[in-house]
């Protein structure tokens, strides 16, 4: 089960943004695992004592660590996000190395009263969650509601039917994002080196062949969509003096190997795969119809 962690950047009791926090929890199907994590009892970060230990920040970053994505839903303060929020986030990225931050997908929501919806605040936290390395998808990261107060009924029930659309859409793309995050590493690991000549190296949107000196052989363009759970391959190409020898051909068939490992389909974009795909007829299950 997927665990989403969900950080409200108020911490006033009758927050909007705790509301609509509370709203987009609700959106995310059955099989995820939602906490709401507090940061209203941390203390001011201080380098003097920061690996020292200290129960409130231990478990913070033990609730941001066993997340597989992080939504935020913020408030603007005086043009940017409040200072309770800034302060999670800078306990959270120390000690240096062990931030719990680095690698985890994040949906930024912004709120506000007034009509902008927060912006500066979505964008200064944007800023400080890339420069920790947290993976930002253009997607679910521009999201600012304003006018918070008027969105929901007196039972604090979204009202707002374009809102609500929005964020069901938003959240969609965050799970996939959280999932293709979780399964990279795995498939990394997975792509192996199964020849004594090259070497294959799995990384975001790319399938990477090099010699054993390193020299890049040849790539693949691809993206990993889910429900449904699908490669799709973009473009496939093999370096000038590797031409002729059959290195595209070992690049699908490694798409394939993933695809088999990992019950994908495949949905082959570009001509080389497309050709690939209608030829071999023992791979016909395999695409995405
Ligand atoms: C200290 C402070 C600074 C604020 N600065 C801004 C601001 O820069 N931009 C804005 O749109 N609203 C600003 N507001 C208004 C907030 O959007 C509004 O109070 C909102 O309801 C706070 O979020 P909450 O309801 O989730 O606590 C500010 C509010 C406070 C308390």
């Amino acid at each position: 089960m997927k665990k989403i962690g969900i950080i409200v950047g108020s911490l006033r009791r009758y927050s909007w943004a705790k509301a609509l926090a509370k709203n987009i929890a609700i959106i995310f199907p059955a099989e995820f695992q939602i906490e709401f994590i507090d940061i209203s009892r941390l203390g001011l970060f201080n380098e003097d004592i920061e690996s020292q230990p200290n129960a409130e920040w231990d478990r913070f970053r033990d609730q941001v660590r066993s997340s597989d994505g992080i939504v935020f839903v913020t408030p603007e303060y005086n043009r940017s996000i409040p200072g309770g929020l800034k302060n999670a986030l800078d306990v959270g990225s120390r000690p240096t190395s062990k931030s719990v931050w680095e690698g985890k997908p994040a949906m930024i929501v912004s709120t506000s009263t007034g009509r902008l919806g927060g912006y500066n605040a979505s964008q200064h936290l944007k800023d400080i969650a890339l420069g920790m390395y947290m993976k930002i998808d253009g997607g679910t990261s521009d999201l600012n509601i304003g006018g918070v107060a008027s969105i929901f009924d007196n039972n604090l029930a979204l009202k707002d039917k374009g809102i609500a659309q929005l964020l069901n859409m938003s959240v969609r793309k965050f799970i996939s994002q959280v999932v293709v995050s979780s399964i990279e590493p795995a498939i990394s690991q997975a792509v192996g080196n199964d020849s004594d000549k090259f070497n294959f190296a799995f990384l975001p949107h790319q399938l990477h062949l090099s010699d054993l000196k390193g020299n890049q052989v040849a790539f693949a363009d691809i993206e990993l969509k889910f429900e449904p759970d699908v490669i799709i391959v973009d473009h496939i190409e093999v370096d000038d003096k590797y031409r002729g020898q059959g290195i595209a051909k070992l690049m699908a068939e490694k798409i394939v190997t993933i695809c088999r490992t990992f019950d994908l389909k495949v949905d082959p974009q570009c001509e080389f795969a497309v050709d690939f795909f209608e030829r071999n007829q023992q791979y016909h299950d395999l695409v995405q119809r």
